[in-house]
């Protein structure tokens, strides 16, 4: 891996990972595995975290996208049952305190996604209960950038710009110890998010990307040009932000399949995955922003 990171890493339950002196390798990330011994799991129904999924529906930018309710109910009662590390739950609470915009984008991946591993015209055919818990894991390395880099309003430094780019892997690591030896279920949820199917994510320039990982970032894009941030106060409408998913399948950065699923959520007729287009003419506007289209990354 061949980084430092900038300041000491802690986990939620008080543990020094890893310090600003050591260099992150395999050694080191088997011993954070072996460092964690007992795993105490928690039942997400049992958490405040299911009440925050339940208002996340009603969230007015998907609602052409979150619908029927049939299908609602189906996603909240796989929520509802799915156990994870009582240190996620702790990891969760805390984002929520902290950075409402980034628990709230957590939510709402972990909402679609799931939405998407029970879509039986995929034909991946993803694990609805790891896309949830893949979902919820991902951003968790965000909890460990500063604020003030989070929530600039003018253009990052190359230096903030950098240390933003560090959260996948502080969330790899941090899921090294959080599940232990089960790591590896989840960890790339972490780790993969940013790739890129060309090779131009980061932060290793994979090509070969899990698939899993692959839902999640097409997810992910979508949300984030949804939001509006405070570098880009105008978020995208639904049809621009669809427009831009479809060109970065079309350059084969993202997952055509799973940007077209995403896209037939807001149609109401269920076309055939193959026809979904984008009107040109109808298509709005991209909003102005200042550091590259979609900042979030
Ligand atoms: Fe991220
Ligand atoms: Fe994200």
């Amino acid at each position: 891996m061949d980084m430092k990171l900038r300041s000491n890493l802690r986990s939620i339950d008080g543990k020094c990972l890893i310090k600003t002196t050591e260099e992150i390798n395999d050694a080191l990330l088997n011993k954070i595995v072996k460092n964690t011994h007992k795993i105490s799991y928690v039942k997400l129904g049992k958490t405040v975290v299911f009440n925050d999924i339940k208002r996340a529906f009603k969230d007015k930018r998907y609602k052409a996208m979150l619908s029927p309710e049939k299908v609602n109910k189906k996603i909240l009662k796989i929520i509802k049952h799915i156990s994870m590390p009582d240190t996620i739950f702790a990891e969760l609470r805390s984002i929520k305190k902290r950075m409402p915009y980034t628990y709230r984008h957590i939510l709402m991946i972990a909402i679609l996604s799931t939405k998407i591993a029970l879509d039986k015209r995929s034909k991946k055919k993803y694990k609805p209960r790891i896309v949830l818990r893949l979902g919820l894991v991902h951003d968790i390395g965000k909890s460990r950038i500063p604020l003030k880099i989070l929530d600039k309003h003018s253009k990052l430094t190359r230096m903030e710009h950098k240390r933003l780019r560090t959260h996948p892997t502080i969330g790899y690591i941090l899921l090294h110890h959080y599940y232990g030896r089960e790591h590896s279920k989840y960890d790339y949820a972490s780790y993969e998010h940013h790739e890129r199917l060309d090779g131009s994510g980061y932060p290793r320039n994979l090509k070969h990307i899990n698939r899993y990982a692959q839902l999640l970032a097409v997810v992910d894009v979508l949300d984030a040009l949804l939001s509006s941030r405070p570098y880009r106060k105008t978020p995208y409408t639904l049809r621009s932000a669809f427009d831009y998913l479809l060109g970065e399948a079309k350059r084969k950065r993202l997952n055509n399949e799973v940007v077209h699923l995403l896209i037939s959520y807001a149609r109401k007729s269920s076309a055939k995955l193959k026809y979904i287009k984008v009107s040109r003419k109808k298509r709005g506007k991209i909003p102005p922003g200042i550091h590259g289209k979609i900042a979030h990354h």
